[in-house]
Formats: structure tokens, C-alpha cells, sequence
């Protein structure tokens, strides 16, 4: 499979099986059709013994954990949406999987992969974000080094950020800091502009947002570098035993690698092994899970190589 294509287009919610012995299976049903039909009638009785036969030929019993029909209407999903809580959303739904499933099928009008303070927001080159000048309700350091005057992060991200280098540093792969995290509007402008005066437009935008099209203004988004002692720069980070740590274990953080290499033509950037995304725990576990690439092709938008404006 060509690494363009979605890997999971629409799939349904995954299925449990559960094998177990047929005695027990038999003994089971037979207790549960006592239970369904305390006075059976003539015809279901004596349609039982085909029933029982049929299912001692069964190796397992196959029981579906369909999600609900409509989550949005839900009322753990309302309170959860209304309290702002991802995680409790994202259960409501019935995990990541189902939550993916339910947006990828158009089945969650409640989902707005637009609205910039959920973890789900997809931003890039096709998708602006609004309103254009939105800033994270709460911002905060992460407690580790910070290269540029931009170290700050939306509260939950910074501390995810902490939890990634600590973990990154306990398994022996060196300390990692933080470059830019969260970058305002007016600073994306600034970092944007510098791009093209220096390169030209063309190549600034496959390394930079325009302004209004980055993550960074999420505060979801960071740039990390190698401290191994001191902190090198973003272009430095490929190759290092942080980056090859952070591939590895980013999503047991909440993170992913954004920009990999290869998914330029999805994304329209080219790799950006340092610059890493908290989607939460849940979407990080389903997408490492899945072996998805993109947040694209995670939920089923189309590529965004080029702005549409
Ligand atoms: N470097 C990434 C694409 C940004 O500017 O948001
Ligand atoms: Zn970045």
C-alpha cells in the first residue's frame, strides 16, 4: 500500500471475539434463553435443539461492541463537550477508534475538527484557522530548557511536554528542550516573513505557515531540540537518539510527529522530525495503532499540499 493512501478508510468499529469452550457457550445461552423466555412458546421451543446444535459447530462467538447510534446525542458526550473535556469525549464515543470512525463517516456533527480547542483540530495549508487571531485559553512553561522567547504551551500540552522529556531522559536518550511552542498570530507573521525574506516564497512555504495556518498558534504544537549537553538547534534534531526516541515514543505522551518525511504531498511541508503535535493519549495511541502517518489521512481529509486562498 502506497504510503499516500489512508490506511483505515471508514473502517467499522473493531469487533471482539471472544473464544471460549462450546460447553460453556452452550450452558451460557441455554441460561440466558431461560431467562429471555420464561413461558416459550410452542414454536420457539421446539426450535431450541437446532439452535443449541448450530452453535456447538461455532469455534467462538463473535459479540459486537457497536458504538451508539448517534454519540453526539449522548449525554456523556454533551457534558464532556460542554466541560471541555477531550478525554471523556473521546470515551463517549467509545475510544479513538470509534470516535475516528464516527468523524471519517460523517456520523459526529458534534466533532468540529475546525474548533482550535479541542486536540482533535486539524490545521493546514487547506484549513485556516478561526478566528484568526485565536489564542489558548492558559498557557504554561514545561519546566525544560527553553531555546527561544516562545517556550510557553497550552497548560495540558506543557506538562505532556515535561512527562515526554523526563521519560525521553530515564531511557537514556539524552535531554530534549524546547525551541517554539506556542507562537501568537502576530508572531507567526514575524517567523513567517523571515522565511521569505530569506528564501523566497516558494521554499518558505514548505517549512513555514503562512500566518493563520500553523499549529503553533494552537498551542499544541512544539518544536523540541537536543540538549546532550547543550541545546543544538531544530535542524539539528534529526539523527540525534532524542529524535529517534521521540519517533518511537511520542504517542505514549499524546504527541505525534507532524510533518514526517515522505508526506509532503499530504502535507505540504517537507520533514519536521522535531516538530511534534499533542492530539491527547487516546487519538495518539489509535493513530500510532493504525500506522498512520498524517492527521490527514487520520480522519480522512484531503491533502492540503498548497493553500486553497
Ligand atoms: N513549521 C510549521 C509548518 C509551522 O510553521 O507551523
Ligand atoms: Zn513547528
Amino acid at each position: 500500500m502506497s504510503d499516500m493512501q489512508p490506511r483505515h478508510a471508514a473502517s467499522s468499529p473493531r469487533a471482539v471475539v471472544f473464544a471460549a469452550p462450546v460447553g460453556v457457550l452452550v450452558t451460557a445461552l441455554a441460561s440466558l434463553w431461560a431467562l429471555a423466555s420464561p413461558v416459550q412458546p410452542l414454536e420457539a421451543a421446539s426450535l431450541a435443539p437446532p439452535a443449541f446444535a448450530a452453535v456447538m459447530e461455532l469455534p467462538a462467538v463473535v459479540i459486537a461492541s457497536e458504538p451508539a447510534a448517534d454519540p453526539c446525542a449522548a449525554p456523556v458526550v454533551t457534558a464532556a463537550l460542554a466541560s471541555g473535556d477531550d478525554s471523556a469525549v473521546i470515551a463517549g464515543f467509545g475510544g479513538a477508534d470509534a470516535f475516528r470512525a464516527a468523524v471519517v463517516a460523517g456520523a459526529a456533527p458534534c466533532i468540529s475538527l475546525s474548533d482550535p480547542a479541542h486536540v482533535w483540530v486539524v490545521v493546514n495549508k487547506a484549513r485556516r484557522l478561526s478566528p484568526e487571531n485565536y489564542a489558548p485559553a492558559s498557557l504554561a512553561g514545561s519546566g525544560l530548557t527553553t531555546t527561544s522567547r516562545s517556550g510557553t504551551a497550552r497548560d495540558d500540552v506543557a506538562a505532556a511536554l515535561a512527562g515526554l522529556a523526563a521519560a525521553a531522559a530515564d531511557a537514556g536518550a539524552g535531554r530534549i528542550g524546547v525551541n517554539n511552542a506556542y507562537r501568537s498570530y502576530g508572531l507567526q507573521v514575524r517567523t513567517y516573513g523571515q522565511h521569505v525574506r530569506d528564501q523566497g516564497e516558494a521554499r518558505a512555504d514548505t517549512v513555514s505557515a503562512r500566518p493563520g495556518h500553523s499549529e503553533h498558534q494552537t498551542g499544541l504544537a512544539a518544536d523540541i531540540v537536543a540538549c546532550s549537553p547543550n541545546c543544538t538547534d531544530i535542524h539539528s534534531f534529526g539523527g540525534t537518539p532524542q529524535s529517534d526516541w521521540v519517533a518511537q515514543h511520542a504517542w505514549e505522551h499524546g504527541f505525534i510527529v507532524r510533518y514526517e518525511d515522505g508526506h509532503t504531498a499530504m502535507t505540504g511541508y517537507i520533514a519536521e522530525p522535531w516538530h511534534v503535535r499533542y492530539v491527547g493519549k487516546e487519538i495518539a495511541a489509535a493513530y500510532h495503532a493504525g500506522g498512520f502517518h498524517t492527521l490527514e489521512e487520520f480522519f480522512g481529509l484531503p491533502a492540503a499540499p498548497d493553500y486553497v486562498e
